[in-house]
């Protein structure tokens, strides 16, 4: 049996902070055990039930996915993005943080009702930071794809470029569209808005601007899912970071996920035999780098590859080879090493590091075989 006296308070509380859309989901659900244990209220309970259903006039259960996109007034311009039912890459790769955070977004929906029983919400806004390239937009889809709702997306940094008045209107008019069914709304490059700050004319319109956005953040329907998406979380004033239910933080990716990344879009390209070491070749001229810079590499060498017909080993060599022509001596060094580990022949290694064979041999004196060396010592005496 339920709590009513909860479920009245609770309902009560919905009522007089004007969260109508959470009131009409909580009165719902909190309806039907009711009408069951007394049946004397079912026909005020019906009349309750018909009206939740009838004066539906903002949310449907299918608007997000059909209703015609708002746009503009001027331009006519569709203000957000819409992705019915996001496609992803077959490759991704989540750092362990992440891919928890968005999982327990996913659990709680799953519990939503629960969650909901006990005085607690989902998970409804979401702070995505991290570098460029790193997946925050590709996170926002995932969920999206996961919790199969479509995605809306709205530009931050797009809208803002235009004068400010329209802006709020038009934010205004993108967040009751995306209020009106279960969705993922994902408001991308969010620091713009903070970025605009120095701008002193505007202050007084900017400020109310942030005010709808605050406010949007603090009332989000408890079906609805936000995520607010930024590569500059210093720009953001702690009042902001506080507002969402929570944050999570995409990093750049460590070696290992490079790699495993690296490994991923090879296999699936069906590049013939994956050798490790080429893997690992891929992984050392990529550090630093975010998945998207990965991917971008690793497609361009297929793409040289395949329009040069030689084979992807050569074309990463090739890679190495320009990546490492300026480094110092040292650093050729330790690229020849990594090249002598992974097997390469000490003539290859001197065509890939541009070191004489000699340096080659001074340096690695037990990794090539005894007939190599003898051989060497041969030459060495002539
Ligand atoms: N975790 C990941 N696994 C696999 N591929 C990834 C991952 N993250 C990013 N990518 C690749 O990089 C591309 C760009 O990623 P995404 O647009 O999500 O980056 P972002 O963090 O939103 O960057 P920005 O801050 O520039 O908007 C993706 O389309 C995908 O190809
Ligand atoms: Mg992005």
């Amino acid at each position: 049996m339920g709590d009513t006296e909860k479920d009245i308070v609770q309902i009560v509380r919905l009522a007089l902070t004007g969260k109508e859309s959470d009131l009409r989901a909580y009165t719902k659900r909190t309806l039907a055990p009711i009408l069951r244990r007394r049946p004397d209220l079912v026909p005020i309970g019906k009349e309750v039930l018909a009206l939740l259903e009838a004066s539906s006039p903002v949310r449907s259960a299918t608007a997000s996915v059909i209703d015609p996109l708002p746009v503009d007034l001027d331009s006519r311009q569709e203000l957000i993005r819409r992705e019915s039912l996001p496609e992803l890459p077959p490759q991704i790769v989540w750092p362990p943080t992440v891919l928890k955070g968005l999982k327990e977004i996913e659990n709680e929906r799953d519990k939503q009702d629960q969650l909901i029983e006990a005085g607690l919400s989902p998970s409804r806004t979401i702070l995505f930071v991290g570098p460029p390239g790193v997946g925050k937009t590709m996170g926002a889809r995932w969920l999206a794809n996961q919790l199969h709702r479509p995605l809306l997306t709205l530009d931050l940094a797009a809208v803002m470029s235009s004068y400010l008045g329209k802006t709020g209107n038009n934010i205004r008019t993108v967040l009751e569209f995306a209020k009106k069914s279960p969705s993922v709304l994902l408001l991308d490059e969010f620091d713009a808005i903070a970025k605009r700050r120095d701008d002193t004319a505007e202050v007084g319109e900017l400020k109310r601007l942030v005010t709808v956005l605050l406010q949007a953040i603090d009332d989000w329907p408890i079906d609805g899912v936000l995520i607010a998406a930024t590569n500059h979380p210093e720009l953001l004033d702690p009042a902001v970071w506080r507002r969402f239910d929570r944050i999570i933080e995409f990093p750049h990716p460590t070696d290992e996920l490079r790699q495993a990344f690296i490994e991923e879009l090879l296999t699936a390209s069906g590049s013939g035999n994956i050798d490790i070491h080429m893997v690992q070749m891929l992984t050392a001229i990529t550090s630093k780098q975010s998945f998207s810079e990965v991917k971008r590499e690793v497609d361009h060498l297929r793409r040289h590859a395949l329009v040069f017909g030689t084979d992807l080993e050569e074309a990463v060599a090739e890679s190495v080879a320009t990546h490492i022509k300026n480094a110092t001596t040292q650093s050729k060094l330790g690229w020849a090493k990594k090249l002598v580990a992974s097997g390469y022949s000490q003539h290859k290694i001197h065509a890939i590091t541009g070191l004489s064979r000699d340096t080659l041999r001074n340096h690695f004196p037990d990794h090539w075989d005894k007939r190599s060396r003898r051989l060497s010592s041969i030459e060495r005496r002539r």
